[in-house]
């Protein structure tokens, strides 16, 4: 992986962190501000999914709870967009001209969220997700700003991932209609994560970003990781979750008890065990993107256009 740059190269080598554009070849910048934006996009879109169904909140401590995690994920938002701001972007462009296709966030989040229960599988499940992938970045990260930055997500993608946990083991000790709803919910929100990974490594294993250490691990660790964090826990409180582990050779490894890929209906929430797709298939539709994409973006775009337009000249 030798630059035309030896002093990037030793900085790489070394595992010492990068401070400043002048140390980094232009490569590097291109991966790590294509990291950022994934980054920023995904905690910025998480805000206007996780709203809808923050609004249905059972209680008003439920909903204050449901607004800190928005306003926590807009701050990570923050932190990404600043970052890619000193490094050239334009963070107003960024966030409030672009096209909504060209978002570059989890299809997961364009399947809306339209109950407290969605809302807090998604924190037991999404932000697990994102608690893995962002702990990943956080311990191998060689950009230092974004590796301090850091610090403040983890600890509050944790509280969101407890306060999804902990409605979980409430819901499902309950019983009943509770305990049905949370199932349910369950079964299309714990595939659609599983696929937030990416292609499995069988179709992609080599990462430039595993090379800048903008990543440590591969996309079936990351999901082997995810499922050793989630599927123990479900199981503890009575959830079913389609996947098992198995042991070879010392080995533990988690399985899924689907064909994977297959096809998902968003309109309806449900996935077809039986219908087995392919990993072109599952592209063509992370790249329609889902049924709330472009009335999410339009959330915050629209408002702030319009507030430019009210206050031109003033
Ligand atoms: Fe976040
Ligand atoms: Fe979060």
């Amino acid at each position: 992986m030798a630059s035309a740059n030896p002093a990037f190269d030793r900085l790489m080598k070394k595992g010492e962190l990068i401070e400043t554009v002048g140390e980094m070849t232009p490569e590097y910048l291109k991966e790590l501000k294509h990291t950022l934006l994934v980054s920023g996009d995904t905690e910025l879109i998480s805000a206007p999914a996780y709203y809808l169904a923050a609004q249905r909140a059972p209680s008003i401590n439920a909903f204050m709870t449901g607004i800190a995690i928005i306003q926590d994920e807009l701050a990570h938002a923050h932190i990404a967009y600043h970052i890619l701001e000193e490094l050239g972007e334009d963070q107003e462009k960024l966030i409030f001209s672009r096209d909504p296709k060209s978002f570059r966030y989890p299809y997961a989040f364009d399947v809306p969220l339209e109950t407290w229960t969605e809302l807090i599988v998604a924190n037991a499940m999404y932000d697990q997700a994102g608690f893995c992938l962002l702990g990943d970045i956080h311990e191998q990260c060689s950009y230092g700003p974004w590796k301090r930055g850091l610090n403040k997500v983890m600890l509050e993608e944790n509280f969101h991932l407890r306060n999804g946990r902990t409605w979980c083991k409430r819901m499902s000790q309950a019983g009943g209609e509770s305990r049905e709803e949370l199932q349910s919910a369950v079964d299309w929100m714990f595939p659609l994560t599983i696929e937030w990974f990416g292609l499995p490594d069988s179709m992609k294993m080599h990462s430039t970003q595993l090379d800048y250490r903008l990543k440590g691990k591969t996309n079936d660790q990351l999901r082997q990781w995810w499922m050793s964090l989630v599927v123990p826990y479900m199981e503890e409180i009575g959830v079913a979750v389609p996947a098992h582990m198995e042991v070879a050779d010392g080995q533990e490894t988690w399985v899924l008890d689907y064909p994977f890929p297959c096809t998902f209906d968003p309109e309806a929430k449900r996935w077809d065990f039986r219908d087995p797709c392919t990993w072109d298939d599952v592209m063509l539709r992370w790249r329609a993107r889902g049924p709330r994409n472009a009335e999410m973006i339009q959330l915050f775009q629209e408002e702030f256009h319009n507030f430019r337009k009210s206050h031109a000249g003033a």
